[in-house]
């Protein structure tokens, strides 16, 4: 049985720095599934075509990472075929043995409901647009509107919505440095690992 590892949460909270520490200590394979939906969202042209003939060539596109390729993303992301078109892809991923680490904003509620580890991840909004504003050479203020307006399109929306699923683990990494936000999630990790080696 492949160890499935969920990570979610709103904008900037520190996913995928978590996601990628524990990779590496764990030696489990990570999915940014984000990138799928700013690949998505880049392609451009009718966005539920996009997501069907979606290539891992595609996630390598530049410039996924910007502000306005994350806004694209959003806006893709709240169409049911989009998501819809990715589930297979992302189901797959996630079975591999020994394991595997997905974030996102819905691993844990609808991707991998079965996941063994599922921490839902949060910081104050300033925090969380401070860090990212620091990551892109961006002004705070305007990463602060940009983050919220997101998370509210991507909390409102319909089909998996952004949400703790009810088994998630919360990790606030307000006042977290990387380090400790990574042990704490480690620890967790690690006491599950043990829990199903009895
Ligand atoms: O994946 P997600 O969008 O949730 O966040 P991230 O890209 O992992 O983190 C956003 C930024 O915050 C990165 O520049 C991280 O280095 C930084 N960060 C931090 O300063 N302190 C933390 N405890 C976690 C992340
Ligand atoms: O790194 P950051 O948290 O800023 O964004 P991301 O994880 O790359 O996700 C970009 C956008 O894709 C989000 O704002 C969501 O609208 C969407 N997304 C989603 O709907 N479901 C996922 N599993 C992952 C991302």
């Amino acid at each position: 049985m492949p160890f499935t590892i969920a990570i979610d949460g709103p904008a900037a909270s520190g996913k995928g720095t978590i996601a990628r520490a524990l990779a590496q200590e764990f030696g489990f394979p990570h999915l940014d599934t984000g990138l799928l939906y700013r690949a998505v969202g880049a392609i451009g042209g009718d966005p539920t075509t996009a997501a069907r003939g979606l290539d891992p060539e595609d996630l390598l596109r530049p410039g996924l990472r910007s502000a306005e390729a994350g806004q694209a993303a959003s806006r893709v992301a709240a169409i049911p075929e989009v998501r819809a078109a990715l589930i297979d892809f992302q189901r797959r991923f996630s079975r591999q043995e020994p394991g595997a680490i997905l974030d996102g904003r819905d691993i844990g509620t609808v991707i991998c409901p079965g996941a063994e580890v599922k921490l839902y991840v949060i910081a104050a909004d300033e925090t969380r647009a401070a860090r990212r504003a620091a990551e892109l050479g961006a002004d705070p203020a305007v990463m602060l509107a940009e983050l919220r307006e997101r998370d509210a399109r991507d909390a409102a929306r319909d089909t998996a919505p952004l949400r703790a699923a009810p088994d998630a683990v919360i990790l606030d990494t307000t006042a977290m440095s990387i380090d400790e936000a990574v042990a704490a999630a480690a620890a967790l990790v690690r006491k599950r690992l043990e829990r199903l080696a009895i």
